[in-house]
């Protein structure tokens, strides 16, 4: 009898460390939080890696932004028209993450998942008007 109870014991315990193990992994998948350290850092990445293209306003006249073609996106378009996007955050988090076939739009992941979402939000803060956006 005692040995039913002990194993009942030891099965609740191992669906316990499961039930925690799941809700963990996908707490780690969700967008962090935008924070104004986070959009400071995609800010500064924005900077480094985009802006070339992109252009420091966003607009996608950069020095090499100009002679591409198709050209980069313009941020500046309400954010419900962006061509990939279409107002969904995830969205431009996946073109970052994936990049866009045949364009000059490469893909992003030696940058950290953290790193992407930093930028994620800092280009769409360049959108106009602001449109209330969905995760
Ligand atoms: C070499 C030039 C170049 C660089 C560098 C570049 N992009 Fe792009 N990007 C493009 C082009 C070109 C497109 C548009 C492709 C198309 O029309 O399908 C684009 C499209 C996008 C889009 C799609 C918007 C939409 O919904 O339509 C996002 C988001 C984006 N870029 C973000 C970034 C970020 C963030 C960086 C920096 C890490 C970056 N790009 C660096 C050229 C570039």
């Amino acid at each position: 009898m005692k040995k039913w109870v002990l194993m009942l014991v030891m099965i609740g315990c191992l669906s316990l460390f499961v039930a925690f193990g799941i809700a963990f992994s996908q707490a780690a998948k969700a967008p962090p939080e935008k924070t104004s350290e986070l959009l400071a850092m995609g800010k500064k990445l924005y900077e480094q890696n985009c802006s070339p293209c992109h252009a420091p306003g966003g607009d996608g006249k950069g020095p090499l932004g100009t002679v591409l073609k198709p050209p980069p996106r313009d941020f500046n378009l309400p954010f419900d028209q962006w061509t990939h996007a279409k107002g969904d955050l995830k969205k431009v988090f996946d073109v970052i993450s994936k990049g866009i076939p045949n364009t000059a739009m490469v893909k992003w992941d030696q940058l950290s998942e953290r790193e992407r979402w930093g930028m994620t939000y800092f280009v769409v803060e360049f959108a106009k008007p602001k449109t209330p956006t969905k995760k």
